[in-house]
């Protein structure tokens, strides 16, 4: 039988940590995966800090990959984290990807579209995905999840991980679950013997996405059978660790709306903790955040997005307490308020090339409910991302969300 080889597309402070969560695993599990985990860097040059433990008195910068691939830790993106050896940190996206059955995307996502371009024709046909991208994608074809967008500009299965998960504590191995959709259509049980090339199906993108209006085709290979199936129980030992339990679930618009939406709530909660205003003006943002939540997966996802995502889930209401406690969202709102900064100035002094997801989040759901006409059902996302552009005060937000009834 085959094993599974997995390959991490992204190496930033959450990429990395997942690359060492199933570097683990594979190590853990060796009946289902290939041991070596192969990382995609983006490549720059840094050098080794002076805190480091490695630092040996050479301040000349060194490729990202080498320092990786040399001492086993991302100096940059996760300093003071000893990595598994058996992480390989790879420049080349296309030699990162070669022959991986399983393909985990965990990159900013405001740079998925220029990887998914080159990755085009460059996977196995059969790779299957799972997005941990926490965004959500607007365009002619209106709002897509990025495990839908990944799916559709690859033509394979991509589902989705997203929890209550500030990478630097799941790195630290602090107790945290997590939230994994996997819910592939069912020609992957059949599990047909390939004979020659085994045969795509043309799915209809609606019955993964759980949008009634998208019926874009996309073409599914099934999974060879020399492989090991990926069941629940199997994709669940990509993930788990005693320190990261993962609950499996089928609602992949649910879980990626989570993880995309928590982020523009958390900026509100950080305007008010800028503020000073405490605990209970964050408790309210975060009470209203829940509820425009869950309206708008009901609204735009209403085929497949259970309630229940939201309010039991890890990627739900767990995923907003911390991301509006800890989170890099949270922090850099609160700064912007109190130095009088704007938040992308605060991006850039505070975060040493880390991304904000929540900014652009704001943007591109606002994009989408203008376009629509329904910026008013959505007064407190509405108030964030009015706030962002200079166009409303955070001071405000208390009368912005006021009256409204939900749902
Ligand atoms: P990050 O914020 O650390 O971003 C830095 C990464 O972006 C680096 O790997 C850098 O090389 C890469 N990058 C910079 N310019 C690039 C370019 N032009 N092309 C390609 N890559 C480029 O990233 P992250 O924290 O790993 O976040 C990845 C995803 O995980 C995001 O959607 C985020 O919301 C989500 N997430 C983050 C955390 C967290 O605590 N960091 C937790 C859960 C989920
Ligand atoms: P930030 O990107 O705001 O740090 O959120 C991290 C996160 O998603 C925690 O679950």
């Amino acid at each position: 039988q085959k094993k599974h080889k997995v390959a991490i597309v992204g190496s930033g402070n959450w990429g990395t940590t997942i690359a060492k969560v199933v570097a683990e695993n594979t190590q853990a599990n060796s009946d289902l995966f290939e041991q070596d985990v192969q990382m995609w860097v983006f490549e720059e040059e840094v050098p080794v800090p002076k805190e480091s433990k490695h630092y040996k008195g050479d301040d000349k910068p060194q490729k990202l990959t080498h320092i990786i691939n040399d001492i086993h830790e991302n100096v940059k993106y996760l300093p003071n984290v000893a990595l598994p050896k058996n992480i390989i940190a790879n420049a080349s996206l296309e030699d990162t990807v070669k022959d991986a059955s399983i393909l985990i995307f965990n990159l900013p996502h405001q740079f998925i579209e220029k990887t998914c371009n080159t990755l085009q024709g460059k996977i196995l046909p059969y790779a299957r995905g799972i997005s941990c991208i926490k965004g959500v994608e607007v365009n002619d074809n209106g709002i897509e999840l990025f495990s839908e967008w990944i799916g559709r500009k690859l033509n394979i299965y991509c589902g989705a991980l997203s929890g209550a998960n500030i990478a630097t504590e799941v790195a630290l191995e602090k107790f945290s679950e997590t939230t994994v959709a996997y819910d592939p259509p069912t020609m992957d049980s059949q599990q047909p013997t390939p004979r020659g090339s085994p045969r795509a199906s043309e799915i209809d993108l609606s019955q993964l996405s759980g949008k009634q209006d998208q019926h874009q085709k996309i073409k599914l290979y099934p999974l060879p059978s020399e492989y090991p199936p990926l069941s629940h129980d199997n994709v669940k030992k990509i993930f788990h660790r005693p320190y990261f339990h993962v609950r499996m679930v089928s609602d992949v618009a649910g879980v990626s709306l989570g993880g995309a939406l928590k982020n523009i709530v958390a900026l509100g909660a950080g305007f008010v903790d800028g503020l000073g205003w405490g605990d209970n003006a964050k408790a309210a943002v975060m009470r209203v955040g829940i509820l425009e939540q869950v309206k708008f997966g009901k609204m735009f996802f209403a085929d497949s997005v259970r309630t229940e995502t939201f309010t039991e889930e890890s990627c739900g209401v767990a995923d907003l307490i911390t991301s509006c406690s800890g989170g890099r969202n949270f922090r850099c709102a609160k700064m912007s308020v109190e130095r009088g900064m704007t938040i992308n100035e605060v991006e850039e002094q505070e975060l040493n090339g880390q991304k904000l997801q929540g900014t652009s989040t704001a943007a591109d759901v606002n994009n989408f409910l203008k376009k629509q006409g329904l910026e008013d059902e959505f007064p407190l996302f509405t108030a964030i991302y009015n706030i962002l552009e200079g166009k409303d005060k955070a001071e405000n937000i208390p009368e912005r969300i006021e009256s409204k009834k939900y749902p």
